[in-house]
């Protein structure tokens, strides 16, 4: 008999690839995307996260890891990704009485707006600066106010296999002398973000949200020289960065100390430096 603690990742993608790779041996995967994939790690049913015959996996899950990210950068895009595929599984969940141990959202650090005060934790109360912003916090809300076991990961941006490809951005021109601004950048290794669900899930960890940021602390002008030096490529000449005025540094103290977070990559650069070193 099957005993594993089973887990329904919704939006199959690089996240829940490393999940499946990373703890699949304690627990029973379920994917849910709408694309084939060429192969994968555990079962993954094909449909939207809105279909009805969603139900039948939400009742099959004793936790359920909401992870969906849109495609395009478009705003009702971004809204149906986030807040309304929230939205409908709260609502399926309430209409058939599923409720798992918990819910975890894969939420971000831009919930936080650029021009905040120096230090943020988990107990500063974001102010809405964007629409972005906005639909993430609403989408965070709506699974608070749901009466669900919630577990709320605020993550920096992911890097690791699949994720962050920083060498093409460079080299597609994407970054310019307009991006090296003084305010720091936040990232946070996927299989990091792998571990905060494993712990929050071993631990019985709800009601809780956790900023999920590595041990960088670095400054967005030191990253982009850093790749640059690294990769050995030029910035190009964007005119001159933004004047920062206000700036923010996120807090990961709580992950580590309450979740008991031990970060496997504390700092990307050092992440980068060796698999530039020795790409697998
Ligand atoms: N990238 C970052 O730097 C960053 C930072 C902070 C937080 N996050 C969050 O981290 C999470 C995991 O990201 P990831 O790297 O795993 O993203 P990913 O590789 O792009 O995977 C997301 C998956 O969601 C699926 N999806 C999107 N809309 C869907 C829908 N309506 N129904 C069913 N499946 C849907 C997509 O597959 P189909 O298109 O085939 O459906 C895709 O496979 C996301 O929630 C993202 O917002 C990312």
């Amino acid at each position: 008999m099957n005993d594993k603690t089973k887990i329904l990742i919704l939006g199959f993608g690089a996240l829940g690839r490393a999940l499946a790779h990373r703890h699949g041996a304690h627990y029973e995967f379920r994917g849910i995307k709408r694309t084939p994939l060429a192969s994968a790690p555990c079962p993954v049913l094909l449909m939207p996260i809105m279909d009805a015959g969603i139900v039948d996996s939400l009742a099959w899950a004793d936790h359920v890891v909401f992870c969906p990210a849109a495609s395009t950068s478009d705003l009702e895009a971004y809204r149906a990704t986030y807040l309304d595929n929230m939205v409908s599984i709260i609502a399926r969940m309430a209409e058939r009485r599923i409720t798992p141990r918990s819910v975890i959202l894969i939420s971000s650090t831009g919930v936080y707006p650029e021009s905040m005060e120096e230090f943020i934790d988990e107990t500063h109360e974001p102010v809405v600066k964007t629409e972005r912003q906005e639909i993430l916090l609403q989408t965070e809300r709506a699974l608070i106010d749901s009466g669900l076991p919630y577990v709320v990961l605020r993550c920096g941006g992911l890097y690791g296999e699949g994720r962050g490809d920083f060498l093409a951005r460079l080299a597609d021109g994407r970054i310019t002398s307009a991006m090296l601004s003084g305010q720091f950048v936040h990232f946070i290794h996927v299989n990091d973000v792998c571990d905060a669900i494993d712990l929050a899930i071993s631990r019985n960890v709800t009601g809780e949200i956790f900023n999920l940021v590595d041990d960088s602390q670095i400054r967005r002008a030191e990253f982009y020289r850093f790749l640059s030096s690294l990769y050995g490529l030029p910035i190009p000449d964007g005119g001159s960065p933004p004047e920062i005025v206000r700036d923010r540094l996120i807090s990961n103290a709580k992950a580590k100390s309450q979740l008991g977070l031990t970060l496997s990559s504390p700092r990307i650069t050092d992440y980068l430096q060796r698999t530039a070193a020795s790409p697998s």
